[in-house]
């Protein structure tokens, strides 16, 4: 590969149905999950406090405020995860995590149900471009 894989973006809808908190509650959840999954250990103890950063990142890719960029600057996700031994596998309990979380986010998040196979689909085209190893 050559550049991020070109997977459409989020709907930029999605922020204005779910707000800050929810979002923020369904990173939180995904980093629990995370906690009790076969890649816990590339995590830091603090899963909480982990899930804030992702969560700045998922509010401005859904099309809230750019709080990740305000906050640290470009996101340079690749690189940002080099340090962390990112295998086919990785990427694929990664996926499972988030897919879980997913599962009636309409309900625990507000997640607008229309937008959320758009959502789903760039979590599983743009995934593989964080594999490293
Ligand atoms: C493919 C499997 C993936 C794995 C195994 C993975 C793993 C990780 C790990 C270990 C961290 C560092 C946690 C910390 O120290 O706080 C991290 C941070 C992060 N990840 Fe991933 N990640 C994956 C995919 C993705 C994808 C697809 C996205 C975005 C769509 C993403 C967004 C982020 C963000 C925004 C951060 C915070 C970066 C920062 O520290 O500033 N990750 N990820």
């Amino acid at each position: 590969m050559f550049g991020p894989p070109q997977v459409d973006p989020p709907n930029a809808g999605i922020f204005e149905v779910m707000g800050s908190e929810n979002i923020v509650q369904m990173l939180e959840d995904f980093y629990m999950e995370l906690g009790e999954s076969s890649i816990k250990d590339m995590f830091p103890e603090d899963l909480k406090t982990a899930s804030r950063k992702s969560a700045a990142f998922f509010i401005g890719l859904c099309g809230g405020p750019p709080l990740y960029h305000q906050l640290y600057g470009h996101p340079r996700l690749r690189a940002r995860h080099m340090p962390f031994p990112i295998d086919e596998t990785a990427k694929d309990v990664w996926l499972e995590c988030f897919e879980k979380t997913l599962s009636n986010a309409s309900e625990k998040y507000n997640f607008p149900e229309e937008h959320l196979p758009g959502f789903i689909n760039f979590l599983r085209g743009f995934s593989p471009w964080m594999i490293n190893r």
